[in-house]
């Protein structure tokens, strides 16, 4: 197989972990007997830097000109204390979600047995739980307009706003995705205060009758948050807003043990754009510390959703299972009792999981 891949650093430690999939991607190629072209381009502060905009137009076209999507991180801390900024890095990413057509963004939990101790959640709360997010990802809150700060800076609007068609979209591939696993979905709005989680709530009810396997639950955000660390056992698939999404995978990262841990696809339209999950994580970017599993697991995302090689996928996700069987960690899952040895930064933890996909049995 021959693919075009796209890899968009960007900034923080999305340099450091993008780095590692490429490899690893390398490795498959060469293992598998595929042909991967890897293609640079900027985003976020990287981007800014270099053209002025957050995501140039040479970016989106390279993107529309390979088959998939690596991406990396994008923010700088000195955006965040500054509102006055009007170009800013996460303009990047909404720009290429928006260009793209990405409107649906799937995070899989899944906790790697191994990491049972690692969570600050109860062993016995977390073991087996297995959930699987579809976080609408270019509408609501994150695009609504108008969005502005009136003429004397004190008071400012972001509009909330859900079409139809954009909730039927995204609860239709999460009733699909249901379909294959547990058949429980559970909708999460806020339908007791937003007239947009009413459409939500409205249209995901429609929509069921038509998946009548399908045991469909609605929550509220706000317990939604709380279930989630109470008994995350209870989810199978949950579907929900762009805002509510994002800050609930955060939430969920603790059932996978660490940020570092969880990979994203989003898809929508032909070419799919695949990333950790966690930001660029200014605090320990440029030590050559940071986790690169998310990643990882993202590009073994990749290789499933956007090529159907799914036996290159599992490679990929084994090796990581045997890197943490081994007993390696990363700062980020290891505890008081990881031996020194057993401590691996970021490339150290590239080239043991390059070594380790020599060796899975595929
Ligand atoms: C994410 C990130 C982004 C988001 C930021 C960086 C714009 O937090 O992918 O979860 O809010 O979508
Ligand atoms: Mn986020």
């Amino acid at each position: 197989m021959n693919k075009k891949i796209t890899v968009i650093a960007g900034d923080g430690i999305g340099l450091e972990v993008t780095g590692i999939t490429q490899n690893i991607l390398e490795i498959i190629g060469e293992r598998f007997g595929h042909s991967f072209e890897f293609t640079p381009a900027l985003i976020g502060h990287a981007a800014i830097e270099a053209t002025g905009e957050p995501c140039p137009q040479e970016t989106i076209d390279t993107c529309r000109a390979s088959d998939a999507v690596l991406l990396g991180a994008v923010g700088m801390p000195m955006y965040d204390n500054n509102p006055n900024l009007k170009v800013r890095p996460e303009q990047g990413l909404l720009k290429i979600r928006k260009e793209l057509g990405l409107f649906s963004n799937i995070r899989p939990i899944k906790l790697f047995d191994e990491l049972l101790y690692t969570s600050s959640i109860k062993p016995e709360i977390l073991q087996g739980s297995d959930i699987i997010f579809f976080r609408e990802l270019t509408g609501g809150i994150y695009f609504g307009t108008p969005r502005e700060r009136n003429e004397d800076g004190t008071e400012a609007i972001d509009t909330l706003r859900y079409s139809k068609m954009e909730v039927e979209r995204i609860a239709r591939q999460a009733f699909e995705s249901a379909m294959t696993r547990r058949k429980k979905l559970c909708s999460v709005d806020k339908a007791n205060v937003l007239e947009s989680s009413r459409l939500w709530r409205e249209t995901v009810q429609e929509l069921s009758s038509e998946y009548p396997e399908v045991e469909v639950t609605h929550m509220f955000i706000d317990n939604a948050a709380m279930q989630l660390i109470r008994d995350p056992k209870q989810f199978d698939v949950i579907v929900t807003g762009n805002m509510f999404g994002d800050i609930l995978t955060d939430e969920a990262s603790q059932i996978a043990g660490s940020m570092g841990m969880l990979p994203s696809a989003s898809v929508g339209s032909e070419i799919g754009l695949y990333e950790p999950i966690h930001g660029s994580a200014p605090d320990i970017a440029g030590k050559g510390i940071a986790n690169p599993i998310a990643s990882v697991l993202s590009g073994a995302l990749l290789l499933d959703i956007s090529f159907g090689l799914k036996e290159e996928s599992d490679a990929i996700i084994s090796a990581v299972a045997q890197f943490l069987k081994d007993g390696y960690r990363t700062l980020d899952i290891a505890t008081d009792t990881t031996p020194e040895d057993k401590r691996m930064n970021t490339a150290q933890t590239g080239e043991k999981l390059a070594e380790l996909l020599a060796s899975v049995a595929v």
